[in-house]
């Protein structure tokens, strides 16, 4: 029989997640389908339970579900738990186990663009405290980083995501950047600045000490503002578009069987798609 897996959303169309396991599916020769599928949040309860029969082998979850999938599934791995959101789902034996694949996509795009990015130092800084900063929080604490400062526009939304989490994070306004910054080995845009041409202000990347390494959440554009500025400064950069290929593989690899590969081939297929 075919297996098949799916992603569900609302909406779903803008998903580049069919065209990169389709895109594996056939460069493996695998027999399998990938279905986007638009699910309205009051139908939820009811796929999950139809997902227990087998349909499908598994699949991923995106906004405005992921939060939500957790009570749902049968597991949940730790790392999902402790993020809050579930993005790949497996099912076996009519048992759904969810797990979050965001914190081995964002190490394992570092790991590929900038080696030994973790050997400089381990202190960072986190742009952000929504929920695309959970999963970072929690990859950096558990790759060994001794202090995360968490930089948010609310700063109180800083203090509560830390109080959260437990690790050595601490929270700060985006202004406390100038103090911070000089003893700063990585930082991290997990807000959506960067998208629609926007940008922060008033953050000198300069204060950053030259080995440092800067890295964007957003990959539309490629090249964010804060990249930009970063390469300005003598920065070294990675972007975020291999953070949604690398995030991928876990869940392809226990639905098909078969570790794919993220290769340049497939990052231009998925440029294309994108328009960048
Ligand atoms: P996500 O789940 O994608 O992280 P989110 O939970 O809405 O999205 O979080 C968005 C993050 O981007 C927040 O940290 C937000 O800051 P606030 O908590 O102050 O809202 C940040 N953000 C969004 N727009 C921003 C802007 N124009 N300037 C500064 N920070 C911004």
């Amino acid at each position: 029989m075919t297996q098949k897996a799916f992603i569900i959303g609302h909406p779903i169309a803008h998903s580049k997640s069919p065209i990169i396991h389709q895109y594996w599916l056939g460069e493996n020769g695998i027999e399998g389908g990938y279905e986007p599928l638009d699910i309205d949040p009051k139908d939820l309860p009811a796929f999950f339970k139809q997902l227990k029969l087998g349909t499908y082998i598994g699949g991923n979850v995106t906004i405005p579900h992921k939060q939500d999938a957790i009570a749902l599934c049968d597991e949940v791995t730790n790392e999902a738990q402790e993020i809050g959101a579930v993005n790949t789902i497996f099912v076996k034996n009519g048992r759904l186990f969810g797990s979050n694949t965001d914190i081995l996509g964002f190490l394992a795009n570092l790991d590929a663009k900038a080696p030994d990015w973790d050997k400089q130092g381990h202190s960072a800084i986190v742009l952000g405290a929504g929920g695309a900063a959970r999963a970072i929080l929690v990859a950096l604490r558990d790759r060994g980083f001794k202090c995360v400062h968490v930089l948010n526009r609310t700063k109180q939304t800083a203090t509560d995501l830390c109080a959260q989490i437990s690790g050595p994070f601490q929270a700060h306004a985006l202004e406390d950047f100038e103090k911070l910054a000089p003893e700063a080995h990585l930082l991290v845009n997990t807000t959506s600045i960067g998208m629609h041409g926007t940008k922060f202000t008033g953050m000198d990347l300069k204060r950053l000490p030259k080995s440092a390494l800067v890295t964007d959440i957003v990959y539309t554009p490629l090249k964010t503002s804060l990249l930009e500025a970063a390469e300005a400064a003598g920065l070294h950069t990675v972007d975020g578009l291999g953070m949604l290929l690398h995030q991928a593989v876990p869940g392809f690899e226990a639905w098909f069987g078969h570790r794919p590969k993220v290769t340049p081939e497939l990052r231009a297929l998925v440029e294309k798609e994108l328009g960048l």
